[in-house]
């Protein structure tokens, strides 16, 4: 049993958010093709809050998750992990950082094939050098409905239970915060509640703290609010969302970005043809 291991209902006792963004930029190239992928964004998500990211392709969402999980560098502004400024962090201090204290969910699962369910969920602890928690695993494993398939290797595994596997691999550590870049865009619609239901549970029981990009109005609602970003600012702000709620804000984003030729800084901008992309 591994006592370091923080208690999963601690939550800082001073408020302090369990991350923040201030004046946040990242432009990815040089010279003419560069890209403003985020542009001077503050924001401050709460320790214990479920928090769904949205906004049109191309807005910024992935790169903001990827610098706020130390997983990418700022091109300026800070970014703060509790009390720790990670945008001053060493390599070998963001390392520990992106292992120790925070968790990830993709879209596309990343499963070691040659592993079970187990080993799968259990790797991080392994990278790490520390023993399983064996109450928070069995939590974990009963709340995600996992108990008859650790067993089993991805290639047995549902969709929606190998992303089960993967979101019990990103908490079994007890990370901080978790982030999650579209965890159910891989899944049918069932498998996809099955994975927000428990994701919301693990906010409200367990004291997690996630903040999830996602493109569905409906998994959206799933959270305790919903920011909205457009060319890499935050565009909007919408507490307890519903299905509506959040519709109406996507519809005011496209009803922001519609006028033609609007200035919008170095950020390249694809003007939707009438009727959309997609
Ligand atoms: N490694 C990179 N090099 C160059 N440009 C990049 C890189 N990563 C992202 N971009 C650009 O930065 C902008 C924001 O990309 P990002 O991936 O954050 O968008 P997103 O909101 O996650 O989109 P999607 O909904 O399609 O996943 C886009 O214009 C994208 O082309
Ligand atoms: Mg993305």
């Amino acid at each position: 049993m591994d006592t370091s291991a923080p208690r999963p209902l601690d939550r800082p006792a001073d408020g302090t958010p369990a991350s923040r963004a201030r004046a946040l930029t990242k432009v990815y190239g040089s010279g003419a093709s560069a890209v403003r992928a985020l542009d001077g964004v503050d924001v401050d998500f709460a320790t214990g809050a479920f928090t769904a990211i949205m906004g049109p392709s191309g807005s910024g969402k992935s790169t903001l998750m990827h610098l706020m999980a130390g997983l990418d560098d700022a091109t300026s502004g800070a970014v703060h992990l509790g009390q720790t400024e990670i945008t001053s962090l060493n390599d070998d201090a963001l390392t520990r950082l992106r292992r120790d204290r925070v968790g990830f969910v993709f879209q596309s699962f990343n499963l070691l094939p040659m592993l079970t369910a187990e080993q799968n969920i259990v790797l991080p602890l392994d990278l790490a050098g520390r023993k399983p928690d064996k109450a928070w695993f069995d939590t974990l494993v009963a709340t995600l409905g996992l108990q008859q398939r650790l067993t089993h290797r991805p290639s047995e595994l549902s969709g929606g239970q190998q992303q089960r596997v993967a979101i019990a691999r990103a908490l079994i550590t007890q990370p901080e915060v978790v982030f999650a870049d579209e965890p159910t865009g891989n899944l049918d619609s069932r498998s996809g509640a099955e994975v927000l239901s428990f994701l919301r549970r693990s906010v409200r029981e367990l004291g997690r703290t996630i903040i999830m990009v996602t493109h569905d109005p409906t998994a959206a609602a799933y959270a305790d609010r919903v920011l909205l970003l457009a060319d890499g600012r935050i565009a909007g702000d919408i507490a307890d969302p519903t299905p509506e709620s959040v519709l109406a804000g996507l519809e005011g984003l496209r009803v922001l970005e519609a006028p033609a030729g609007t200035p919008t800084g170095a950020t390249p901008v694809v003007q939707a043809p009438a009727g959309g992309l997609r």
